[in-house]
């Protein structure tokens, strides 16, 4: 797929989650399973990194009236391919027919929520809208997220170990006003991108317009 359109499958809507969030709760069982099928995938510190994201999205989904079991699931499953290369991201991206993007090819890294979702649903059997669309779009975002894909978004960078800039502002919002914090999260990750000359992936850009909006 070349141009501007978002990567993936149509976005889920809200009403989609309100009927899949009342079957998925996270219990002692599945969370051994998903975390020793998270440890053969990714190194320690990516490990460390989700399950800090997975103890940090009850408290936020509770802050918004949100269902945190979705969001839990997610969680471990969000940077599932981030043990691969780039090379095995692309590879993995085309066997699995998931649209590609011309600047995939170049920064297939933008190819770790897709693929993860993907991971999720071939091997794990998740088919739920919120727990795989909310994986999807942690990545650069989509100007369709719903309040539960934001808030594993912001989760992912306010949790405790990263050290963005003004991450305390960023904390502040996430628990208080979600589409700000979403702005405020996209301005700190051009900023992050621009310093390492890096393009801003089109698919946040459109996000920031729906947010503004
Ligand atoms: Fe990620
Ligand atoms: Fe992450």
């Amino acid at each position: 797929m070349r141009g501007g359109r978002p990567a993936g499958p149509p976005p889920h809507t809200e009403a989609d989650s309100q009927v899949n969030i009342t079957i998925i709760t996270m219990n002692e069982e599945l969370r051994e399973i998903l975390q020793a099928w998270l440890a053969a995938k990714v190194d320690e510190e990516r490990f460390r990194h989700s399950l800090r994201v997975m103890e940090l999205v009850p408290e936020l989904a509770a802050a918004h009236g949100a269902a945190a079991g979705p969001l839990e699931l997610a969680a471990l499953v969000h940077d599932a391919a981030r043990g691969m290369t780039g090379a095995g991201m692309l590879a993995a991206a085309e066997e699995w027919a998931l649209p590609v993007r011309e600047i995939d090819r170049s920064y297939p890294i933008l190819l770790h929520g897709m693929l993860a979702s993907e991971m999720a649903r071939r091997e794990l059997g998740i088919s739920e809208g919120p727990v795989l669309s909310a994986v999807l779009y942690h990545t650069a975002g989509h100007p369709q997220m719903t309040l539960s894909d934001k808030l594993l978004f912001l989760a992912d960078m306010i949790e405790p170990a990263r050290k963005l800039p003004r991450s305390a502002e960023l904390r502040r919002l996430a628990f208080t006003d979600v589409d700000r914090a979403m702005l405020l999260a996209i301005d700190i990750n051009k900023e992050h991108l621009k310093v390492r000359g890096r393009p801003v992936d089109p698919v946040t850009l459109e996000l920031e317009l729906a947010l503004s909006n």
